[in-house]
């Protein structure tokens, strides 16, 4: 873990987060520096979509903390949390694209909301975000027109367009074939580092994590098991972890 001086962008802090008798996170820590790309590995079910949801206040912890921006989400008001969320993009984990309306106004619709922008000036983003993701062309379709690799583009896209601070990725490459999967992962290379956001991928695929993360944290048993730079998480000594990226390769 870090040593630095300042302030991580997301710190959790012994988060125990229990549904009825089920122990999901059972002291997770874990810290996310300005900048950095923390990737989130561990089996189906071992609480990663749920430790994002509780980034952004979607969740509420049992007990622990979860501070994002210096502020710890619990402690927030609904104006502060709306606040809170305006600064952070998030692609969910099931796209979730608004099926009733065109690739332009579900990237146009978190604009729109806020209300602070022309028009003119929201179509000229719109334009900008589908160059970004490589989807051109596509934004008069509607979301059941485009293929699967298409949608998560425009989640993508849709989480960048308000220029957040922090970017929150649940399994990006889900469901996309290897080719997409390397756009995909050279995309969200590309914000962190030409952008400088802050991202946090919740990720599966050792390929994605390799090429995209900074320092990958292995989630096991509600905590954070392993949690080390990237290069050295690949060459793992812990004999769980060695098992999971063992069934990974196969
Ligand atoms: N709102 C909820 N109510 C009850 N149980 C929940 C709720 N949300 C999550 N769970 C349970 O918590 C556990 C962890 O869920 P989570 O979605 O975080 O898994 P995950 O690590 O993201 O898995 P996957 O890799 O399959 O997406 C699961 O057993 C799930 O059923
Ligand atoms: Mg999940």
């Amino acid at each position: 873990m870090s040593a630095s001086s300042t302030k991580p962008v997301v710190r959790i802090s012994d988060l125990h987060k229990s549904f009825a008798d089920q122990v999901v996170l059972d002291g997770l820590n874990l810290e996310v520096q300005a900048g950095e790309c923390l990737g989130i590995m561990g089996g189906s079910g071992t609480g990663k979509s749920v430790a994002l949801r509780h980034v952004i206040g979607l969740m509420q912890p049992d007990s622990g903390r979860v501070e994002v921006f210096g502020r710890e989400v619990a402690g927030l008001s609904a104006n502060e949390l709306r606040a809170l969320r305006r600064r952070v993009g998030y692609v969910f984990q099931e796209g979730a694209l608004v099926g009733w309306m065109t690739v332009e106004d579900n990237l146009a619709l978190p604009l729109r909301e806020r209300g602070k922008l022309s028009e003119p000036q929201i179509a000229e983003r719109v334009a900008e975000a589908l160059e970004t993701v490589h989807v051109v062309g596509a934004g008069q379709k509607f979301p059941s027109e485009i293929s699967g690799g298409m949608k998560k583009r425009v989640s993508i896209a849709r989480a960048l367009i308000t220029k957040p601070e922090l970017v929150l990725y649940d399994e990006p490459n889900a469901g996309l074939d290897p080719e997409i999967s390397r756009s995909i992962n050279a995309l969200m290379r590309e914000v962190s580092e030409k952008l400088g956001v802050t991202s946090l991928v919740v990720e599966h695929r050792v390929e994605c994590l390799r090429r995209v993360a900074d320092r990958v944290l292995f989630i096991h048993e509600g905590k954070a098991l392993v949690n080390d730079i990237t290069a050295s998480f690949f060459q793992p000594s812990h004999p769980r972890l060695m098992a999971f990226l063992g069934h990974e390769q196969e």
